[in-house]
């Protein structure tokens, strides 16, 4: 596309991965300036989960390289990640129903080398999710699916990483709670210059608060562009909108 990518935030070059014989992943490109909030689209099986994690360290890359801030990450482990920025909130994330709001925030420095305090980042999560500080001494388990949703994001916040992985939020929840976390995404990436990466089946909610997009399909980018023109195209009107 001609465009330079040497300062790349994050820049993923001809990602391949297997598991065994099945290929989830072939040869994928993005990339991803800081502060930005782009989305993946693609239906069920594409292959969403599989980049996120690889993204994580979660699975093993076959090919391709992935750069964050320059330097080589393809092979490092998953808590060395955490250790430099990244942070994955993942599918069906689940909060611990028998710690308090809290406690379940204290959580998320696990395994970090206490470079943040976490009390100081979980006052400030207060102000970005208010509903969390009304409920902070509250068991988990007594706050609704799409709280449970934003307790998880904030949980993944409490480290104050640089990227934000989100891996399907809007699974099970109801359209309006949907909004809710979506409305979240938002002022995180907007007002906090969070650099963040959704993968979605929801195209329209994730494309709404996305400057840029992705279309996966069986493993593989079929398009890709401004969020604005991929929620114009036709096609994805059909498959991913239902228009
Ligand atoms: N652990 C696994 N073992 C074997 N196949 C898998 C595994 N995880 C995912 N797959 C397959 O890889 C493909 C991509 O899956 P996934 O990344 O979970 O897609 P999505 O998140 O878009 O639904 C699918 O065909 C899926 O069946
Ligand atoms: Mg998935």
């Amino acid at each position: 596309m001609g465009k330079e990518r040497d300062n790349m935030f994050l820049d993923v070059k001809g990602l391949s991965i297997s598991y065994g014989d099945i290929r989830a992943v072939q040869n994928v490109n993005f990339y991803m300036e800081k502060g930005e909030l782009i989305s993946i689209i693609g239906a069920n099986g594409a292959g969403k989960t599989t980049i996120i994690n690889s993204l994580m360290g979660l699975v093993p890359v076959q090919s391709g390289t992935i750069i964050f801030k320059g330097q080589d990450i393809t092979k490092m482990p998953a808590h060395k990640r955490a250790r430099i920025g990244i942070r994955i909130v993942p599918e069906r994330s689940r909060v611990f129903p028998r710690l308090t709001v809290y406690e379940n925030l204290l959580t998320g420095m696990y395994g970090m080398k206490n470079k943040v305090s976490p009390e100081k980042s979980i006052l400030q999560l207060y102000e970005i999710f208010p509903i969390l500080k009304e409920r902070k001494n509250q068991l988990a388990s007594t706050l609704s699916g799409g709280e449970q949703q934003q307790l998880a994001i904030a949980r993944a916040l409490v480290s104050e990483p640089e990227l934000l992985l989100v891996d399907e939020v809007s699974t099970g929840l109801m359209p309006k709670l949907t909004q809710e976390v979506f409305s979240v995404l938002e002022t995180l990436n907007k007002e906090h210059q969070l650099t963040i990466l959704l993968v979605e089946q929801n195209a329209f909610v994730s494309l709404e608060i996305s400057t840029r997009g992705y279309v996966l399909e069986t493993g593989q980018c079929v398009l890709e562009g401004p969020a604005t023109f991929l929620m114009d195209n036709t096609r994805i009107k059909e498959v991913y909108l239902g228009h």
